[in-house]
C-alpha cells in the first residue's frame, strides 16, 4: 500500500489502479434515492457540489447482498466510482472511505476550494468486530446536545457503530422522565462540584438533561450515519441522583439525600423493594420507548453491599426471594431486568460485576476491570464487549508529561491503545462470543466536549483500527504515518486532539478547581474505579 493512502482504519484489501477520477460540477449519483442521500450528506457540504440523482451519474451505488454485514466494495476508475454495499451501514462506511481518498478539505462544513480528485483504487472491506463502540459519560458532566451531534460525526468518521450513552450517575440524571419527573427536575442538578476529600467546592451549580424528543432525534441522526445508540441507566449503584429525587427508594430514607457533588464509589444503592422494582421498570419502559437498540445497558458496576447487609428490610427481601443473604440482591435484580428486557425483545448489557455471584446467562458482559473477566464470561458461554481499564479508559493520562491536564489517574499512551487485541487470551472456540470492543470516556475531570476531544484523540483513532481492522499486516510503525495523515482531517473539522509530539500550549494544566496533587500520575496498569 503506497504511503499516499492514509486510510484509517485500515481496509481489508486495497489495490491501487492507474490514473484517477476528478469530480466535475455536474457530478451526479445513480442509485436508490435513500442511498444517494447518504452520499450527499457526507460529500456535498465540503465539496460544495449538489450531487443530484440521475440515471447516468458517474457515482454509481449498487446494493449487493452477497457482501458481509457492514461490508463494502469501492472501485474508482478514470470514468467513475462504483460503490457496492449490502446494507445502509456498509454504504456509510464506503463513503467514509471515499472521503479519506479526497483532500482533507472535504471534512470542512463548507467548501474552501480544492481539486476533488480520487486515485484509482479498488477497496474491499468489512469490519473485524460487530461492536465498535465509544462510551461517553454525560452523568459526571452534562454535555450540551449540540456536542453529542458532533461526537456522532466523529464516531462515524472512524467507522464506530455503537455510541454507548451513560445517562445516569451519582452526580446527575440526564433523561427526562414523564413517569418520575423529579428525576430530571431534582436529579439533574448538583449544587456544586468538589474534589474528593476537599471541604470546599467551586460553589457553582452544574447540570442539565435531555428531553425525550431531543434523544429521539439524536437516535435518528446516529442511525442515518450507521451508528446505534446504546443507552445506559446505571442500577443498583451510582444512584445518588435518583435517591435525591425519590428518597423512598433508599435503604435509609430518613437521611437527607443529595445529588453527589464529588466523585468516588458511594455506599448508596437502591433498596430493591417491590416499589423500587416498579420504579426501575417504569424508567426502563420510557428508555425503550426512546431508544430502539437491541442492547440496553443496565449498569451494575460498583454497587457496595454495605447498606443491604446492614438493613433488616433487605435481609427480609433476600429471604422472601430465596437468596442466601442480602449480598445476592444485585444478582437477583439483574436477572429480573434481563428477563423483563428479553420479554420485550431486548438484551441486557452490564458491567462485569453482573457475574460476581456466578455467570449470568443471556446477558452481554462489558469487561472493564480486566480482559480476564471477559475471557471468563466467554468461556461460560456469554457474549462480551472488551473495554478493559488497562487499554481503553481514555480518561486516563496520555503521557507522563507533568503538564498533562488533571486526570483520574492511570497512564495510557496511544501506542498502548493500538497494541490492544480484544481476542488475546480468548480460546479460539470462544472467540465468536467477543462481540467487539469499546473505549470509555468517564468525565469526572472532563468538564467539556473540548476536553473530551483532547482525551479521545488520537487514542480513539488507534482504537477504531483495533475494532475494525484485522491485526495481520499492520504495526504501530506502519500505522503512525497514516495517523499523521489522518490528523489533517481532524484539523479540518477543528478537533482539539493531542498532537503526537506533545501538548499544545493551551492544552497544559489542570481542570479549574482540580489542581494535580503531588505524585498523582498512576502507574501503567493502575485500575481506577469510576
Ligand atoms: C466503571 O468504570 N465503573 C465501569
Amino acid at each position: 500500500m503506497p504511503g499516499s493512502f492514509t486510510l484509517l482504519p485500515q481496509p481489508r484489501s486495497t489495490e491501487v489502479g492507474q490514473g484517477s477520477f476528478t469530480f466535475t460540477e455536474d457530478l451526479a449519483i445513480t442509485g436508490p434515492r435513500e442511498w444517494a442521500a447518504v452520499v450527499r450528506r457526507l460529500l456535498a457540504p465540503g465539496t460544495g457540489l449538489d450531487l443530484p440523482g440521475r440515471d447516468d451519474g458517474a457515482l454509481r451505488l449498487h446494493r449487493d447482498e452477497s457482501l458481509p454485514d457492514e461490508g463494502y466494495r469501492l472501485e474508482v476508475t478514470g470514468d467513475g466510482i462504483d460503490v457496492r454495499a449490502g446494507d445502509h451501514r456498509g454504504l456509510n462506511w464506503a463513503v467514509q472511505t471515499l472521503r479519506q481518498l479526497l483532500p482533507a478539505a472535504v471534512y470542512r462544513p463548507a467548501p474552501v476550494g480544492a481539486q476533488w480528485q480520487v486515485p484509482a483504487v479498488t477497496i474491499t472491506d468489512a469490519p473485524r468486530f460487530a461492536w465498535r463502540g465509544l462510551m461517553l459519560d454525560v452523568g459526571r458532566h452534562f454535555m450540551p446536545l449540540a456536542d453529542l451531534y458532533s461526537f456522532i460525526d466523529l464516531l462515524a468518521m472512524h467507522k464506530y457503530n455503537v455510541f454507548h450513552l451513560h445517562l445516569s450517575e451519582d452526580q446527575g440524571w440526564r433523561m427526562e422522565s414523564k413517569s418520575h419527573p423529579r428525576l430530571h427536575e431534582v436529579g439533574s442538578t448538583r449544587h456544586q462540584t468538589r474534589r474528593p476529600g476537599a471541604e470546599d467546592g467551586d460553589g457553582t451549580p452544574h447540570g442539565g438533561y435531555y428531553t425525550q424528543d431531543q434523544l429521539r432525534s439524536l437516535v435518528s441522526y446516529a442511525a442515518q450515519r450507521g451508528i446505534e445508540i446504546v443507552p445506559e441507566l446505571d442500577f443498583p449503584g451510582h444512584v445518588r441522583a435518583v435517591l435525591a429525587a425519590y428518597p423512598e427508594l433508599s435503604n435509609n430514607p430518613g437521611e437527607g439525600h443529595t445529588v453527589a457533588d464529588t466523585f468516588g464509589i458511594f455506599d448508596e444503592v437502591l433498596n430493591l423493594s417491590d416499589e423500587a422494582m416498579e420504579f426501575v421498570f417504569s424508567v426502563f419502559t420510557e428508555l425503550l420507548d426512546v431508544f430502539p437498540s437491541r442492547y440496553i445497558h443496565a449498569g451494575g458496576d460498583e454497587a457496595p453491599r454495605t447498606e443491604w447487609l446492614a438493613s433488616r428490610a433487605a435481609a427480609e427481601l433476600a429471604e422472601r426471594r430465596g437468596l442466601p443473604d442480602a449480598s445476592h440482591l444485585q444478582n437477583w435484580f439483574t436477572r429480573q431486568v434481563r428477563d423483563w428486557l428479553a420479554e420485550r425483545g431486548r438484551v441486557l448489557v452490564g458491567w462485569d460485576e453482573i457475574n460476581d455471584e456466578g455467570h449470568l446467562d443471556g446477558a452481554v458482559t462489558m469487561a472493564w476491570r480486566g480482559a480476564g473477566y471477559g475471557v471468563e464470561a466467554a468461556r461460560a458461554g456469554g457474549e462480551v464487549v472488551m473495554v478493559p481499564t488497562s487499554h481503553l479508559y481514555l480518561d486516563y493520562y496520555q503521557s507522563n508529561d507533568p503538564d498533562e491536564p488533571y486526570s483520574i489517574g492511570g497512564h495510557l499512551p496511544v501506542e498502548k491503545v493500538y497494541a490492544f487485541d480484544p481476542l488475546e487470551g480468548v480460546p479460539p472456540e470462544h472467540s465468536e462470543k467477543i462481540l467487539g470492543t469499546q473505549a470509555n470516556v468517564w468525565t469526572e475531570y472532563i468538564p467539556t466536549m473540548r476536553r473530551a476531544q483532547y482525551h479521545l484523540f488520537p487514542r480513539a483513532c488507534a482504537h477504531a483500527e483495533v475494532a475494525w481492522s484485522d491485526p495481520a499486516g499492520r504495526t504501530w510503525d506502519e500505522f503512525t504515518p497514516r495517523l499523521i495523515g489522518h490528523l489533517e482531517r481532524l484539523d479540518a473539522v477543528g478537533v482539539n486532539y493531542r498532537p503526537l509530539g506533545g501538548l499544545q500550549p493551551w492544552q497544559r494544566g489542570g481542570t479549574g478547581a482540580f489542581e494535580r496533587p503531588a505524585a498523582h500520575l498512576g502507574d501503567a496498569d493502575g485500575q481506577v474505579g469510576e
